[in-house]
């Protein structure tokens, strides 16, 4: 069993995080941000863990991202300039956004200063509830514009309705005009230059008109795993938001945007049987890896089992994954007891389903050099 030395009696399944693949992965993105005047403000929905984001933090990242008030309510610790790159649509999610907003105000020495609190959204709708909150605590929330630059999620399709939604957002005294956000997620290594270039026309279309409108846009916010080393190629954003790069999982080594090395998340399983020659079971199902499928070749199985590259994570059951060799294997397999290491296909779903990971580094004085952390905004949802 290569990778991380694990004692004996640590326990499985459980994610393990190796902190020096960690920090390599931060100062590289670090770095290139600052080498093309980007600012970085990392999705945290990956790791969900206070710990992660003050790390950012420390390394030179602006603020954070999240989907959710609830994630934005627990890495409120680690930083007070939060963008909401989800829209806070919901009685619910408004009143804790109200919450958030008034918190982020608050100094500790009792005193009020302007949060930095942003939300994205993509409706006139969501634009008025978001005002009538600000309006009712009296304190300013920031709106960025969502623009659907080619994935088809959310986001202003029309670039002339996306003006309209920022003008109108400009002319609220409760709303602080941030700028435009957008998600490239169609934007993936092969896209061609054509597709660059349409990416960047779908924003400048509507930021040249709002300029000359006389409406600044100060943040021009885009950026993903696979595009984030690549916004060069976009020169009219200024800050990018990936999350998924802290960790790397087996999409992006798929994509090619990640070596194996550089997937700083591992899920440790115990085979528990060997049902046949070909095939073992370990104690990893889709409660621990997620069902997600590999987003370049969706049969190539729920994840990959380093140790024994030739193996295929065939099928999941909740607490079970099936692994199988091809009739033509002629290496090692392992026993019933040995642990192997499987990076999933899709590591932010599989963070969302552990209460802890476990952190390795080498010095650490914890046993084994593994630190139990709470990922603290599991399950987050709202
Ligand atoms: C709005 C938004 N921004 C940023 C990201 C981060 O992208 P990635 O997971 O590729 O790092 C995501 C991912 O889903 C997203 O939805």
């Amino acid at each position: 069993m290569s990778w991380i030395p694990l004692p004996e009696d640590h326990p499985t399944p459980s994610l393990v995080v190796d902190a020096q693949t960690v920090e390599q992965n931060l100062m590289r993105m670090q770095q290139y941000c600052h080498e093309h005047r980007l600012s970085l403000r990392p999705h945290t929905k990956t790791h969900k863990s206070i710990r992660m984001a003050q790390r950012q933090i420390a390394l030179g990242a602006k603020g954070l991202t999240v989907a959710k008030v609830g994630e934005a309510q627990q890495m409120f610790q680690a930083s007070r300039d939060l963008f909401l790159a989800y829209p806070a649509i919901g009685t619910s999610r408004l009143q804790r956004l109200e919450t958030l907003v008034r918190a982020c105000a608050d100094q500790s020495d009792g005193t009020k200063t302007e949060g930095r609190i942003a939300v994205g959204i993509d409706s006139l709708q969501a634009a008025e509830r978001i005002a009538q909150t600000a309006r009712k605590i009296g304190l300013p929330i920031g709106i960025m514009v969502d623009l659907d630059v080619g994935f088809h999620r959310t986001g202003v399709e029309s670039s002339a309705q996306a003006v309209e939604l920022c003008a109108w957002v400009s002319k609220q005294t409760e709303l602080e005009f941030r700028g435009v956000m957008c998600f490239p997620g169609h934007i993936l290594p092969a896209a061609s230059t054509e597709a660059w270039s349409q990416y960047q026309d779908a924003i400048a279309s509507v930021v040249d008109r709002l300029n000359l409108l006389g409406i600044d846009v100060p943040v021009i916010s885009g950026g993903s795993t696979p595009t984030a080393k690549e916004s060069h190629r976009n020169p009219i954003l200024n800050e990018i938001r990936p999350g998924t790069y802290i960790y790397n999982d087996w999409n992006e080594v798929s994509l090619g945007v990640a070596s194996i090395d550089d997937c700083a998340a591992r899920v440790v399983a115990t085979v528990v049987s060997v049902p046949s020659k070909n095939k073992f079971i370990v104690d990893a199902g889709s409660k621990t890896l997620s069902s997600d499928r590999n987003c370049v070749e969706p049969e190539s199985g729920f994840g990959k089992v380093v140790d024994f590259p030739e193996a295929k994570v065939s099928r999941l059951s909740e607490e079970h994954g099936e692994v199988v060799f091809p009739e033509t294997h002629a290496g090692p397999r392992p026993q019933v007891g040995e642990r192997v290491w499987i990076i999933p296909n899709h590591i932010c779903v599989c963070v969302n389903l552990q209460n802890s990971f476990f952190l390795y580094r080498q010095d650490s004085p914890e046993p084994g050099g593994l630190e139990e952390l709470a990922v603290d905004a599991r399950g987050m949802l709202v």
